[in-house]
């Protein structure tokens, strides 16, 4: 589809009155917008087909098509651009219609600068997070399940449907892959903000030199290269809810205006004057234990507290094996169904082999797990020796009944697929890297019945 090649928005303006659309074409262009101008509705139209603008300046009157039939058409084709409606003195009851007819909102003639500007950035941002909800309703599309029977996980589950209810700040925590993001998203879809925004930011992926203007935006002009307002995370969650995930992470400065925005309810972008008040619900997850960094001195008390006003624990799963037989069967299900595949079956040695693992990486670890499980073995019998060596050899030392041949076996088939991996299935590169010639690797793939399978990135 052809776009026009920029990293700025893209507005049509359509409007029969010239004049009209070089003003407005003048003012957005000099904010930064690229800007496409139409004279009439079916202009207007071909326009948007072509270019998949941001925006739609749409003007009531116009010939060849008037500004509610290409509302129609747009609205009922799911064309994308947000639409504003520019109405003469007195048709202001035609707009309000077509507002309700899915414009955006409405401007009236003669259009003022300030008024224009706020509009159409209103209009964007407004866009945008609708594209974010549906993206991340999708995601969490509902058939993200829960999964867990344990007595802990019908705790955690009882403290997150109270939660939920409530407008409270939550802290939640626990190890790596234990939930601590799905917990959030659930905490989200059952709360009274369900229909407004979730934003998450990650504060450890965004460095500390931008962290700042990433929660809290800058003002136009507040250091060199600003050159346009931008909106920060918390401003763009306002109404709704700000996910900070690894919010151990966050460094010291961040967090002194982290504190103050809390306490104030108000944010100051960078370089602004003044505050603006904003109403947001923060849920906040880190696997960092927070007193030992607060005693380290890398984390506020104050902020900790004002964070954990309900804490929510996510237990690793060691400490509820209980669990394990149910995810197995989850993901495998789940994992199979989305892929087509015809599902798998564990044999009771290898279900007993996975609840006495000490899953260091907890349920994410099961899941890729289940994965890789399953496209070796589609539609077959999982037994112990599929599992990988680290499955077979018990913990604490004991003797895991596996007999040496196996062990080694297993940790040379798990090689030789790795390397098969990383040569993206080169069976002479891969005989060169393990240092064996082609015949014998075509042996042993063989003999582990090694397999490559389709959109697999194992
Ligand atoms: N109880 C559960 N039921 C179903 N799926 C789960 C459950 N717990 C975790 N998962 C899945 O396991 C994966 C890891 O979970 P998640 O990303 O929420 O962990 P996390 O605690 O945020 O990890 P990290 O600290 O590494 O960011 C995700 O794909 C998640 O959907
Ligand atoms: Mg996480």
């Amino acid at each position: 589809m052809p776009r026009i090649k920029s990293k700025h928005k893209l507005v049509i303006i359509a409007d029969d009155e010239k004049g009209i659309r070089d003003s407005v074409a003048m003012i957005l262009r000099g904010e930064g917008y690229d800007v496409l101008e139409a004279a009439d509705g079916s202009e207007a139209l071909q326009l948007v087909r072509r270019y998949h603008p941001d925006l739609l300046l749409l003007d009531v009157k116009m010939p060849r098509k008037s500004g509610p039939a290409v509302l129609d058409e747009i609205t009922k084709k799911g064309l994308g651009p947000v639409v504003v409606v520019i109405s003469a003195v007195g048709s202001v009851s035609i707009a309000v219609k077509v507002v309700k007819a899915g414009a955006y909102d409405f401007l009236e003639k003669p259009l003022s600068k300030d008024k224009l500007l706020i509009t159409v950035e209103n209009a964007l941002k407004n866009a945008a997070m609708k594209v974010e909800n549906l993206r991340l309703r999708e995601e969490l599309g509902g058939d993200e399940e829960f999964v867990g029977d344990s007595k802990m996980m019908r705790e955690l589950r009882q403290a997150i449907a109270v939660v939920a209810r409530t407008e409270s700040r939550v802290l939640i925590f626990g190890e790596s892959g234990t939930g601590k993001e799905l917990v959030a998203k659930i905490i989200y879809t059952n709360s009274p903000r369900s229909e407004r925004v979730f934003i998450k930011v990650n504060c450890a992926a965004i460095p500390s030199e931008l962290i700042e203007s990433e929660l809290f935006g800058y003002e136009k002009g507040a250091f060199t290269g600003a050159e346009r307002r931008k909106p920060g995370r918390f401003e763009l969650a306002d109404g709704g809810t700000l996910f900070l995930d690894e919010i151990g992470d966050l460094h010291l400065d961040a967090q002194a205006k982290l504190l103050r925005v809390l306490q104030e309810g108000e944010i100051e972008p960078v370089g602004a004057v003044r505050s603006t008040k904003i109403d947001v619900r923060v849920i906040a997850a880190t696997n960092k234990r927070l007193e030992d960094e607060i005693a380290k001195g890398g984390f506020r008390e104050d902020l900790y507290y004002r964070l954990r006003v309900v804490p929510i624990e996510c237990p690793p799963l060691r400490k509820r094996v209980e669990d394990v037989e149910g995810l197995l069967e989850h993901f495998s299900r789940d994992y199979c169904r989305r892929n087509q595949l015809p599902e798998v079956r564990f044999a009771e040695s290898a279900r007993k082999a996975l609840c006495q693992y000490h899953w260091p990486g907890n349920v994410r670890e099961l899941k890729n797990l289940v994965e890789r499980l399953v496209i070796f073995k589609a539609g077959g019998l999982i037994g112990r020796s599929d599992l990988p060596v680290e499955f077979l050899v018990k913990q604490e030392g004991e003797r895991s009944g596996a007999s040496l041949s196996t062990v080694k076996g297993k940790v040379e088939a798990d090689y030789i697929m790795q390397v098969l991996a990383d040569t993206k299935w080169n069976v002479s590169k891969t005989a060169e890297m393990l240092g064996i010639d082609r015949t014998n690797l075509h042996k042993k793939i063989k003999k582990y019945g090694l397999k490559r399978l389709k959109n697999s990135e194992v």
